[in-house]
C-alpha cells in the first residue's frame, strides 16, 4: 500500500528517491512520481504503471536538486493515471505533497477552496490537502516566531478527517521537508549531513540505521543537518532514535526467479529464528522475553480474543485451536476489520491478541486501539520490529522471519503458526499440561525447520502437478479440524497470486452446498492427516470423485488409500498435531507459486493488492 520517500542532503535527491521507492514496491502500488525542488521550481515526472517507467523518465529528462519526495501510489480516489499520481502541486505552485491514507472530508474541503479561487487538475482526496496547505501558507503572518511552512501544514492537518502519511515541500523553504502522520506509518532516516523520510525502513537499507518512527498527531521538520518533531497540538515532542538492523542481503533476491519463491524456501531458517532462545532450561515450555504479562496474571486468563486480517486471520483461527486443545482456554478469533465495529461484550479477564506481518495494517491497529480504549492488555505477534503495532501493544512476540517482501505472504505465515504454537505450550504449562507432554511438544517444535525441509525437498514433484493444474478457474480447497484453517489459507494464497477462484472449507461442510461446484472443472485439493477423522475425510473424497471431481490430496505419510481414489498424492511427514498445520502450509505454498508462474502471473507484485494495508 502505498510508499513515500523523501531526501533532503548533500547529494542528487532523485537518486536517493528512486532507490528507496524501488525498495518500496513489495507494497503494492499502481503508479508513482517524484518531484525535485530546484531553484527554479519543481521538476515532476509521475508514470503510471512500474517504478521502473518513472526511472526511464527521469534519465530521459534529469531532475538536478537537493530536495524532494517520491510516491508509490494505491489509488483510492481517483484512477490509476498520470494525473492523479502523485506528487500534487497546490494550484499556486508553491507545495508539493506525497501522501499515503484517505481524507474523508475531502469534498468539502474542495468546495471551500474552490470558492476561495483554487483550482484542481486531479480527482485525488490528496490534492484538496496540498491546496488547503496553500491556503494557510496565504494567511500565515511571516516573521511572527513561527516557521510558516510547518504552521501552514500544521494547521491544515487539524481539519482533516481521516488517514495520512505525509511528506511537503515548500518553494519558499528549499532546505525543508514536512512530514506528518496519522494512521499510515512514517519514519525519519538520520544520515550524514542528509535526512531521509520513508513509508518503512526498508528504503534507508542503503543509507543509514538510524531512525526515528513518527507518532501519529507528530509533525517533523526535517533538514539536511536536523530535525525537529511537534504535535498537531504544537507541542514539541522529545524524540528517540533507534538504531536498526538492515541486512542488505535480507532484501536481495540471490538466485530465486520472485520473492515469494526465496521467501517459501527461507522457511527452515525462519522457523529456526522464531524458537531462537524460546525454550525453557528444562525444555518443556516456552518462554518469551516481552510479553509484559506475568505468568499469575496469564492463569487469571479467561478468554482469548485473536484479531487479524487476511492470513494472520487464518494464523489466528490455528493458533485458536492449538490454545483451546493445549491450554483449555476459550478463544475466539475475529476479523479487526469487523471487531473494531462490533463492540464485542468481553469480559475483565480477556488476554486481546493481535497478528499482523507488518505491524501496520490499519484494521488491525485500529481493531487494538479499541481493545486498549476498553482497558484491556494486548499483545502482539509481528514481524517488524519498531512498527506501529509493535509500539502500541502491551507486550508480545517478535517473528524475526526477515523482511518479507512478496506480497503473499509465506514464511510470516508459518512463522506466525509456530509462535502461536509455542503461546499454546507456554499457557498450557502454566496450567494443566504436564511436563512430559511439554517435553513433547518441545521436541516436535525444534523438528519443525527439518521436517519443513523434507517437504521442500519434494517441490519439484509439486510444481510436475502444479503443471496439471494450471488450467483450471475454479478449486475446492478443504480441510478438517486443524487442516481447516490450512485450507482457507491455500484458497487465499492461489486466488491472490493467480487469480484463480478459490474457496476453502471444512470438509465436511461440503455436502452443505459446495459440492455442486464439484465437475471435471473444478478440482478439491484435501488436507489430510491420520487419527479419528482420516476415514471421514476420506468419505469427503470419495463424494467429490463420485462427481468426476479431480483430487489431490496433501496427506500425512501414514495416510493410505484405496487405489484411483486420489488423482495425485503429496506426502508430508507424519508429525505431532501441533505443527501439522505448519508442514501442510509448505505444499500448499509451493502449488500456488508454480500455478501462479505456469499462469504467467506477477507473483510478487500481484494486481489490486498491497503488502500492508494501510488505508480502510
Ligand atoms: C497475505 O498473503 C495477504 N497478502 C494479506 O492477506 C495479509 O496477510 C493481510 O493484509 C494482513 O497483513 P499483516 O499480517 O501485515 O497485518
Ligand atoms: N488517497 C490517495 C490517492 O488516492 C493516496 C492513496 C495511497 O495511499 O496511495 O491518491
Amino acid at each position: 500500500m502505498c510508499g513515500i520517500v523523501g531526501y533532503v542532503g548533500a547529494h542528487n535527491a532523485s537518486d536517493y528517491l528512486l532507490d528507496g521507492l524501488k525498495r518500496l514496491e513489495y507494497r503494492g502500488y499502481d503508479s508513482a512520481g517524484m518531484a525535485v525542488l530546484t531553484p527554479d521550481g519543481y521538476r515532476l515526472a509521475r508514470k503510471t504503471g512500474r517504478v521502473s517507467n518513472l526511472a526511464t523518465a527521469v534519465q530521459s529528462a534529469p531532475m538536478p536538486g537537493r530536495v524532494g519526495i517520491s510516491h508509490t501510489r494505491w489509488a483510492t480516489h481517483g484512477g490509476v493515471t498520470e494525473a492523479n499520481a502523485h506528487p500534487h502541486i497546490s494550484s499556486d505552485g508553491v507545495f508539493a505533497i506525497v501522501h499515503n491514507g484517505v481524507i474523508e472530508n475531502y469534498a468539502n474541503m474542495k468546495n471551500f477552496l474552490l470558492q476561495k479561487g483554487y483550482t484542481f487538475s486531479s480527482q485525488t482526496d490528496t490534492e484538496a490537502l496540498v491546496n488547503l496547505i496553500a491556503y494557510h501558507y496565504a494567511k500565515e503572518p511571516e516573521n511572527n516566531g513561527k516557521n510558516r511552512f510547518v504552521e501552514s501544514v500544521r494547521k491544515a492537518l487539524l481539519h482533516v478527517q481521516g488517514t495520512y502519511g505525509i511528506a511537503v515541500l515548500c518553494k519558499d523553504h528549499p532546505g525543508e521537508i514536512v512530514a506528518a502522520r496519522k494512521g499510515s506509518p512514517l519514519i525519519i532516516g538520520l544520515g550524514d549531513n542528509e535526512n531521509l523520510i520513508a513509508s518503512d525502513a526498508s528504503a534507508l537499507a542503503l543509507k543509514t540505521s538510524r531512525v526515528i518512527y513518527l507518532k501519529d498527531g507528530e509533525l517533523a521538520l526535517v533538514s539536511d543537518r536536523s530535525h525537529r518533531v511537534i504535535t498537531t497540538d504544537d507541542e514539541t515532542v522529545q524524540t528517540v532514535v533507534h538504531q536498526i538492523e538492515i541486512g542488505l542481503e535480507e532484501y536481495e533476491l540471490g538466485d530465486f526467479r520472485h520473492y515469494m519463491e526465496k521467501e517459501i524456501f527461507e522457511q527452515p531458517t525462519a522457523l529456526h529464528n522464531a524458537m531462537r532462545g524460546r525454550f525453557s532450561d528444562d525444555s518443556s515450555t516456552a518462554r518469551f522475553g516481552g510479553l509484559n504479562i506475568d505468568p499469575h496474571e496469564l492463569r487469571q486468563i479467561d478468554r482469548i480474543l485473536l484479531c487479524a486480517c487476511g492470513t494472520a486471520w487464518h494464523a489466528c483461527l490455528v493458533t485458536e485451536y492449538l490454545i483451546e486443545k493445549y491450554a483449555r482456554i476459550p478463544v475466539e478469533v475475529e476479523y479487526a476489520s469487523e471487531f473494531r465495529y462490533r463492540n464485542s461484550p468481553l469480559d475483565k479477564n480477556t488476554l486481546v491478541v493481535v497478528i499482523s506481518q507488518s505491524g501496520e495494517t490499519i484494521d488491525t491497529l485500529a481493531a487494538l486501539r479499541e481493545a486498549k480504549r476498553k482497558g484491556f492488555k494486548v499483545m502482539a505477534i509481528t514481524n517488524v520490529v519498531g512498527s506501529t503495532i509493535a509500539r502500541e501493544v502491551d507486550g508480545g512476540v517478535y517473528q524475526h522471519a526477515g523482511p518479507e517482501i512478496g506480497v503473499a505472504s509465506t514464511k510470516a505465515f508459518t512463522s506466525q503458526v509456530l509462535i502461536g504454537a509455542m503461546i499454546a505450550l507456554y499457557l498450557g504449562r502454566l496450567r494443566d499440561m504436564s511436563y512430559s507432554d511439554g517435553v513433547a511438544f518441545v521436541e516436535a517444535l525444534k523438528m519443525t525447520p527439518d521436517l519443513v525441509s523434507e517437504v521442500l525437498n519434494i517441490s519439484d514433484k509439486i510444481h510436475a502437478i502444479a503443471k496439471n493444474y494450471a488450467h483450471y478457474e475454479d478449486f475446492l480447497f478443504l480441510g478438517r479440524q486443524n487442516m481447516f484453517p490450512i485450507a482457507l489459507e491455500g484458497a487465499l494464497k492461489l486466488k491472490e497470486i493467480s487469480y484463480v477462484h478459490a474457496e476453502g472449507y471444512p470438509a465436511a461442510e461440503m455436502k452443505h452446498g459446495p459440492i455442486a461446484l464439484v465437475s471435471e472443472k473444478c478440482p478439491s485439493l484435501f488436507l489430510v492427516t491420520d487419527g479419528e477423522i482420516f476415514s471421514k475425510t476420506l468419505s469427503n473424497i470419495q463424494e467429490v470423485k463420485a462427481r468426476k471431481g479431480k483430487v489431490i490430496v496433501i496427506a500425512s505419510d501414514c495416510c493410505e488409500f484405496p487405489d484411483g481414489l486420489v488423482d495425485d498424492l503429496i506426502q508430508i511427514p507424519s508429525c505431532h498435531d501441533a505443527i501439522q498445520p505448519v508442514i501442510a502450509s509448505i505444499p500448499v505454498q509451493l502449488l500456488s507459486y508454480y500455478i501462479a508462474v505456469e499462469r504467467g502471473c506477477d507473483v510478487d507484485k500481484p494486481r489490486n493488492l498491497a503488502k500492508s494495508v494501510t488505508v480502510e
